[in-house]
């Protein structure tokens, strides 16, 4: 059976980026990376794994509709049906949200509704909190808000450094979103 196709929309390192690519029975194939930076390391990940890149500053554009019609373009003539978004740091705008209602899924650093935004490690471990986590909920138009599908808790250790706590996260994160990315794309098969 042929699998479903999918986006990453990504501004940075791309570490989830290569998760996704280097995990054995992914439910979706990643046939394109979106990314808002021009420079960014995960263009070169996508580069080394062969996928399609599609890299835009979102500073060349009139406008954020602008811009999300450029963006809405690509992944409608990649034939994408699933978008998973992987530090992608930006909102994802009306355009493209009502087209991938229920399509797209994002991971955040915390445990939401705790410490959203930018830096949720860091805004984790200054609160002075024993407990951080991972989250993969699907978008809204708010920022890393939307239905939760998905939490694993992180301890923050006495004497953890930043670094070693964003280490633990990050490896959490490539267990869990791939996980979950097939249990919705399995489960939407299925209906
Ligand atoms: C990840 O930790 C992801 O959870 C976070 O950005 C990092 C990207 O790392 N996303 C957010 O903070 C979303 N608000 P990566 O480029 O190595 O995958």
């Amino acid at each position: 059976m042929t699998k479903p196709k999918a986006a990453v929309f990504a501004s940075g390192t791309g570490s989830n980026f290569e998760a996704m690519m280097t995990c054995e029975n992914l439910a979706c194939e990643i046939v394109l990376l979106v990314c808002d930076k021009p420079g960014a390391s995960v263009i070169e990940k996508a580069e080394c794994f062969g996928v399609q890149t599609f890299v835009l500053n979102p500073k060349d554009f009139d406008s954020k509709g602008d811009y999300e019609a450029n963006v809405l373009q690509s992944v409608l003539d990649a034939g994408v049906e699933w978008i998973f978004l992987a530090g992608y740091m930006r909102l994802v705008g009306p355009t493209i949200l009502h087209t991938y209602e229920e399509k797209i899924l994002n991971i955040h650093p915390s445990l939401l509704p705790a410490f959203p935004g930018k830096d949720a490690i860091n805004q984790a471990y200054l609160a002075g909190v024993h407990q951080t986590g991972v989250t993969v909920h699907y978008i809204d138009e708010g920022m890393d808000t939307g239905p939760i599908i998905a939490q694993e808790q992180v301890e923050i250790l006495p004497g953890d450094t930043i670094e070693a706590l964003k280490d633990r996260i990050q490896k959490v994160e490539h267990m869990l979103y791939p996980e979950v990315i097939n249990s919705v794309v399995m489960e939407w098969l299925k209906a």
